[in-house]
C-alpha cells in the first residue's frame, strides 16, 4: 500500500448520479487486484478519506465508478481532467485467482469491483438492476471483457424480468466459483444457491470505514472465525464465513 498523487484523466457522468473516474496510475494499476479498493482524499476540507472500489486496472490506468450520494462524492464529481487526486492503495485483500471460468453476479454499484474481475479473469457476468437505464451502461462496460452477459431487471424493462437470484439457478454451468458484490440481500441469495450447488462463493462486504487500514476497528463484523475488519481482512470473504 502506498500514497499516490494521481492525475485525473477524466471524470464524467455515465448515468444519473453515477460517474466514471479514470486515473493515470501505472504503479497502482500494476500492484492492485480485483476486489481491492482505494481511500480517496477528496480535498483538505475532508478529514476522512472515502473508500472506493477499483473497477479497472489495465494499461496503467485505474478506473473507479462511484455514485454521488453525499458531500464527499458530490465534491469528487466536480473534479476535472488534469487535476490531481491523492489516493491510498491498493487496500484490502481482493478476489482469489479462480481455477477456471468464474461467474460474476452483481447489482448496483456492486458491479464496479466485478468489472475489474471481468478484466482480470475468464468470466461470465449476471447483471441485476431495477430498470433498463440502470443496467445498460454496465452492459456496455462488461461487453469488452466478460464472455456471456446475463441481465435481469426488476420491472422487466430489459431482458429477463425478476431478480438476479431468480435467473441464477438456470445459468449455473461449468463455473469454478461465483464472485458476488451488491446489496446484502442479493449476496445472501447468491451465496445460498452457490453453496447448494457446491460452488465456492466469494462476497464483497461494504461497511462504513474511517482509517481503511485496520487501525480503528470501525469496520468490524462478526464472522464464523470471530471478529474481522472489513478493510484489512476483507472486503472479500468466503461466503461460508459471513452468511
Ligand atoms: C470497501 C468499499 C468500497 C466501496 N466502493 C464503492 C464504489 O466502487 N463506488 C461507490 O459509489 N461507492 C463505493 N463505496 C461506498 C462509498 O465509500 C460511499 O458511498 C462514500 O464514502 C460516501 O461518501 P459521501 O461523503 O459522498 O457520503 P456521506 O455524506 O458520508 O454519506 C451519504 C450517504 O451515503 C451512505 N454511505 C456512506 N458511506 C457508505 C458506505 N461505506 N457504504 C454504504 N453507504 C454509505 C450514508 O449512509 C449516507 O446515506 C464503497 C465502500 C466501501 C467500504
Ligand atoms: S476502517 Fe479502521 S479498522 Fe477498518
Amino acid at each position: 500500500m502506498k500514497n499516490f498523487d494521481l492525475k485525473i484523466l477524466s471524470n464524467e457522468p455515465v448515468a444519473e448520479k453515477i460517474f466514471k473516474l479514470i486515473l493515470d496510475a501505472p504503479e497502482l494499476a500494476e500492484n492492485s487486484r480485483a476486489g481491492q479498493f482505494v481511500q480517496v482524499k477528496i480535498s483538505d476540507e475532508f478529514t476522512l478519506r472515502r473508500p472506493l472500489g477499483i473497477a479497472g486496472n489495465l494499461n496503467g490506468k485505474v478506473t473507479i465508478f462511484y455514485r454521488a450520494v453525499g458531500r464527499g462524492t458530490e465534491t469528487l464529481s466536480k473534479k476535472r481532467g488534469g487535476e490531481n487526486l491523492n489516493v491510498l492503495g491498493a487496500l484490502g485483500n481482493g478476489y482469489s485467482t479462480p481455477n477456471g471460468k468464474v461467474l460474476l453476479v452483481g447489482g448496483g454499484m456492486g458491479l464496479a469491483p466485478l468489472l475489474c474481475a471481468a478484466e482480470n479473469f475468464n468470466s461470465d457476468v449476471l447483471i441485476g438492476g431495477r430498470t433498463k437505464a440502470e443496467v445498460i451502461f454496465w452492459q456496455n462496460e462488461f461487453k469488452n471483457y466478460a464472455g456471456n452477459i446475463f441481465i435481469t431487471t426488476d420491472d422487466g424493462s430489459y431482458h429477463k424480468k425478476g431478480f438476479a437470484t431468480d435467473l441464477l439457478p438456470e445459468i449455473l454451468g461449468d463455473y469454478s466459483a461465483i464472485y458476488t458484490c451488491g446489496p446484502e440481500i442479493m449476496m445472501r441469495g447468491v451465496a445460498k444457491i452457490a453453496l447448494n450447488n457446491n460452488l465456492p462463493c466469494e462476497v464483497s462486504f461494504e461497511k462504513r470505514m474511517a482509517c481503511g487500514l485496520g487501525a480503528c476497528l470501525s469496520c468490524s463484523i462478526d464472522t464464523a472465525d470471530g471478529r474481522k475488519k472489513v478493510c484489512k481482512d476483507g472486503p472479500i470473504f468466503d461466503a461460508k464465513e459471513v452468511f
